[in-house]
């Protein structure tokens, strides 16, 4: 079921071009791609730079990753100019703190080569230190380092904790989500306070492509199972981005802007929640 995303008419019309409005005021891609587990060096570079040809212009990358210097490489090596693309960037969680944070936006703006970033993430709500590290975010907002910033892996809790002691809400709040993974109370609060919500690992990290009704869907709409799971994220109105380290998946993870999931399909796969968590559950998180 459709349930509006901001900037965009209804499932039929998103595109590549599609984006949504966030509440620091920029517009941000519908779809991007996400460079988790993809090695750094050559693999990265030609990653992102499949993927801009492919017509992705959201680049998903975190320091802990270890590969925001070829991020910045493939940025610099394309044709596109700065402002065509967004690109993402996280806070580890080693270095939290007001100073520590400045800090280490400073070290991956200057790894990655740019003037500034487009999102700057806190990557997991570290207990003690996050409202500082928030402070250290709003402060490289209203400087112009970051054009949003906002959190990742934040549920509830997280959430009211944050928004009742900060003075800017997040813009983004990215977080796992699929079929079989749909923390429907964090996406709700989320929304409800203005933050979208940016579904990671929206293909299961790959662990349930076979699963019978994913793939009677896919059959259904003559479409393959990853395609339909990302769909399925565009449709909820959320941010998705899919990883692969391979240009031929890049392509293909892409095509998903030709063909659109009914009513019936959305509910079928809105059945699919086991609670499925290919990471790390910050539920738990204090
Ligand atoms: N904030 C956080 O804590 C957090 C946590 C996890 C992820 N993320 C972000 O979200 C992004 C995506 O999540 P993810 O990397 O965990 O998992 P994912 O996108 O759900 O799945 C990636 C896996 O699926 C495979 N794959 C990709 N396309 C496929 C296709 N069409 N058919 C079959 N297999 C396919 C990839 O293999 P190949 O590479 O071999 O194609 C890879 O093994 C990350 O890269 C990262 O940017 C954020």
């Amino acid at each position: 079921m459709w349930d509006g995303g901001v900037g965009v008419g209804g499932p039929m019309s998103l595109s590549f071009d599609s984006t949504v409005l966030l509440n620091h005021g920029i517009r941000m891609p519908v779809l991007g791609l996400g460079v988790f587990q993809t090695p750094p060096g050559r693999a990265t570079l030609d990653a992102v730079l499949a993927a801009f040809d492919a017509g992705y212009r959201l680049i998903d990358t975190a320091r802990i990753y270890g590969n925001e210097a070829d991020v910045g490489e493939a940025i610099r090596a394309s044709d596109l100019s700065r402002d065509e693309i967004f690109v993402t960037t996280k806070l580890w969680n080693t270095d939290h703190g007001y100073d520590e944070a400045l800090r280490a936006f400073e070290t991956s703006r200057r790894r990655m080569g740019l003037d500034h970033v487009d999102l700057y993430l806190i990557h997991w709500p570290v207990q003690g230190a996050r409202l500082e590290s928030w402070k250290a975010l709003t402060r490289l907002l209203k400087e112009g380092r970051c054009r949003a910033i906002g959190v990742s892996n934040y549920m509830v809790h997280h959430l009211d904790e944050l928004v009742g002691a900060a003075d800017v809400v997040p813009a983004v709040n990215q977080i796992e989500v699929s079929p079989f993974l749909q923390p429907r109370a964090a996406i709700a609060r989320s929304k409800d306070l203005g933050i979208q919500v940016e579904a990671y690992s929206p293909l299961t990290k790959a662990r349930r492509l076979r699963d019978a009704t994913l793939r009677a869907v896919a059959g259904h709409v003559g479409r393959s199972p990853a395609h339909v799971l990302l769909r399925w994220g565009l449709q909820k109105g959320f941010v998705v981005i899919p990883k692969s380290a391979r240009p031929e998946r890049i392509r293909e993870n892409a095509a998903v802007f030709d063909f659109e999931l009914s009513v019936e399909d959305m509910a079928l796969l809105d059945g699919l929640d086991e609670g499925l968590h290919t990471g790390w559950n910050p539920e738990a998180a204090p």
